[in-house]
């Protein structure tokens, strides 16, 4: 075989064999193919796409490419996010879901880019071990349930060295590249249910809802062919989730909604999400799987678990005081509130330092943003619309008022749930 044969096959609009194609996978973790020849396979799979045939095939080779997480646990659920502006979706879901008797096994990454990354979000916490070894984390997932790491195991390498290419050349947005991408991460982690919260919008890795449709069958349809129960929920992320934006101040906000004191928003993606990580294994209905999931963030015992949780990871909660400068953005007019724009928001708390551009960056814990709006509200001119938390990196005005459309006209709240696919 050779690689430029099988870009040429590809181009011509031909089928690829499986052999092909981890000729192709194999050849480029193992240095054999360049970057510019894997860069340019990859271009004609951007272009040209692939069959549910050559999609499964690739999410296979990946899988296979590195070990697999056996942890031998039971009513082991996972949940994956495609990222989000303000999604600390994690922080409140997880313990939620133990507290409810489903084991979590999570592995998480750190933020680059406009959205943050839950490790970040969790290192603001002081202590807390994101680097923990297989052993800790199996015996605390069989002790409490619940257990969150940064990469641990070498899962799926052949992910991480195509990723880190197609960030840099173009095909980030390829719908059976995310597919099988986000798939073969998934079926390595060992979980016997799979919930992938699927953002759409302005601040989401996909902004069409026709795209995100076609991504979301296509990563179900590869779940059930592993005969993992797998569904996929769309929800909106063209204004950020909940209203802190942040590491520190989002963490303040999970732990508002663990007490039943959170945004609308949050708490209701956290409830959806946990009733279909939970139903499977408890053979209950969805609306019953809701009802007990409201039930522990009423009671406390889903507070109860993030605290220990947290506690089993060394972390110390009385740390969450956020330190830094405050600056406050008015309305200009009065008006409904049509638009917070998520991406332009998360850029925004990139650039107070919240987040990395390259792996290397440092990033600033407390600074951020803390929306006092969401689309549909009414707000008068002089209303504050939002607050900054700064340390040295001050935005001007004009930009921030820039997130944000007021209009005369009256405005309905967003959609959160756009649909469910499973
Ligand atoms: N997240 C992933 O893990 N992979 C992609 O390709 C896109 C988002």
């Amino acid at each position: 075989m050779n690689v430029l044969d099988i870009i040429d096959k590809k181009e011509k609009g031909e089928l690829l064999s499986k052999e092909e194609i981890k000729y192709v996978i194999d050849g480029y973790l193992d240095g054999s193919i360049e970057d510019y020849q894997m860069s340019a396979f990859l271009t004609e799979v951007d272009l040209l796409g692939l069959s549910f045939e050559e999609t499964l095939a690739l999410t296979d080779i990946m899988l296979n490419s590195g070990d697999k997480l056996s942890l031998d646990i039971e009513n082991l659920a996972d949940k994956h996010s495609t990222g989000g502006v303000g999604d600390k979706t994690t922080l409140v879901l997880l313990p939620l879901v133990a507290s409810l008797g489903i084991n979590v096994a999570k592995m998480s990454g750190r933020g680059l880019g406009h959205t943050g990354g839950t490790i970040d979000k969790l290192e603001s916490i002081r202590g807390f071990n994101t680097s923990m070894s297989f052993n800790d984390f199996k015996k605390q997932i069989k002790k409490i349930g619940v257990a969150l790491t940064g990469q641990m195991a070498n899962l799926v390498p052949a992910d991480k060295k195509i990723y880190a290419l197609r960030d840099v050349s173009g095909s980030v947005d390829s719908i059976p590249l995310i597919a099988s991408s986000i798939m073969s991460k998934k079926l390595a982690s060992g979980s016997d249910n799979i919930v992938i919260d699927l953002k759409v919008g302005s601040g989401a890795l996909v902004e069409s809802l026709d795209e995100a449709r076609r991504l979301g069958k296509l990563m179900v349809k590869i779940g059930k062919k592993y005969g993992k129960s797998t569904t996929c929920l769309l929800t909106n992320m063209d204004e950020p989730l909940g209203y802190a934006v942040g590491n520190k101040l989002e963490v303040i906000e999970s732990i508002d909604t663990l007490k039943g004191k959170g945004p609308d928003d949050l708490e209701k993606l956290v409830i959806e999400l946990s009733s279909l990580m939970i139903y499977p294994f408890k053979n209950i209905s969805i609306s019953e799987a809701r009802e007990i999931s409201y039930e522990n963030i009423k009671n406390g015992k889903a507070y109860q678990k993030f605290k220990e949780w947290v506690q089993m990871q060394g972390g110390d909660l009385s740390s969450l005081k956020v330190n830094g400068n405050v600056m406050e953005v008015h309305s200009k007019k009065d008006g409904y509130v049509k638009k917070v724009d998520a991406l332009s928001i998360g850029k925004l708390a990139h650039k107070l330092g919240a987040g990395r551009l390259k792996k290397e960056d440092v990033i600033n814990h407390d600074v951020g943003i803390v929306l006092k709006v969401k689309v549909g509200d009414y707000v008068k001119k002089g209303d504050v619309l939002l607050t900054i938390i700064y340390d040295k990196i001050k935005v001007t005005e004009e930009e921030v008022l820039e997130c944000f459309e007021i209009s005369v006209e009256k405005v309905l709240p967003q959609k959160l749930i756009i649909d469910i696919i499973k």
